[in-house]
């Protein structure tokens, strides 16, 4: 008899489990598909102005949300976007863009500009952006992502460098030692990750 009690539970274990999950994935697909319309399959964007979110660093995902829904971080769609949801739905949306693998689609890029960024990335944006910037550290995946945003989001951090002090910095220190045309030419080696 208890070995049949045991047996109930267990089944009515099963099904609770997969319930919650079913009403979960249908709410976080729900959630994730008024993105995907821009940030591309699993949050792989197909360019240029709208920047890949798979395989965001989960904590800087709820921040970019968090700062871009207070306008804290500058933003032409995402603060007004941001602003639809809740903290638990944006931690919900965090839990599935930051494990996505990432896809990047080829762009164009100027290879002499890159080979250039690459030294430079050597000595200036390494440090922090570790393995070509290829896998989460400190920031976002910059390798592979497009071009035209990293040219954006640089901009924002030189010039409405509360965004990130950190970066608004580096930037800083980075013109005064080159020039915007080598800044270029780190955009062209991130860029040319494919
Ligand atoms: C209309 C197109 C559009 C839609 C829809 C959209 N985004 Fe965005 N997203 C952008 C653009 C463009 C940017 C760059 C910031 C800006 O200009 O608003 C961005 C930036 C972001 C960033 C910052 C990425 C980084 O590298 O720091 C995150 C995170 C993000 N979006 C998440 C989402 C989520 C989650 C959704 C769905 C709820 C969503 N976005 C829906 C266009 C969109
Ligand atoms: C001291 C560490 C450090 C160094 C060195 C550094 N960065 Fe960053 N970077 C960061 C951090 C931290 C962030 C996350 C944004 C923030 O500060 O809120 C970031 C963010 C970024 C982003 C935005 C990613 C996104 O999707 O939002 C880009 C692009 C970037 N860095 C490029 C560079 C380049 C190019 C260099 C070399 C000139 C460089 N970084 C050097 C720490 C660093």
């Amino acid at each position: 008899m208890q070995g049949h009690i045991f047996k109930l539970l267990f089944f009515l274990g099963m099904m609770w489990h997969g319930a919650v999950t079913a009403q979960i994935s249908a709410q976080l697909s729900m959630l994730v598909n008024s993105c995907v319309v821009c940030h591309g399959t699993n949050g792989s964007s197909v360019g240029p102005a709208t920047p890949t979110i798979a395989g965001m660093r989960r904590f800087l995902f709820v921040t970019a949300m968090q700062d871009m829904k207070s306008g804290k971080r500058p933003s032409t769609v995402m603060g007004i976007i941001a602003q639809a949801y809740s903290n638990n739905e944006i931690e919900l949306m965090a839990d599935f863009f930051s494990t996505q693998k990432i896809v990047r689609y080829p762009q164009k890029f100027d290879a002499k500009k890159a080979q250039k960024g690459k030294v430079l990335y050597e000595q200036y944006c390494k440090g922090c952006h570790n393995i070509n910037g290829r896998t989460q550290s400190l920031s976002n995946v910059i390798a592979g992502q497009w071009i035209p945003y990293l040219r954006i989001r640089l901009s924002e951090f030189r010039y409405q460098g509360a965004s990130s002090p950190v970066m608004a910095d580096i930037l800083e220190y980075f013109i005064q030692n080159n020039s915007e045309d080598s800044l270029e030419e780190l955009i062209h080696f991130y860029g040319s990750h494919q």
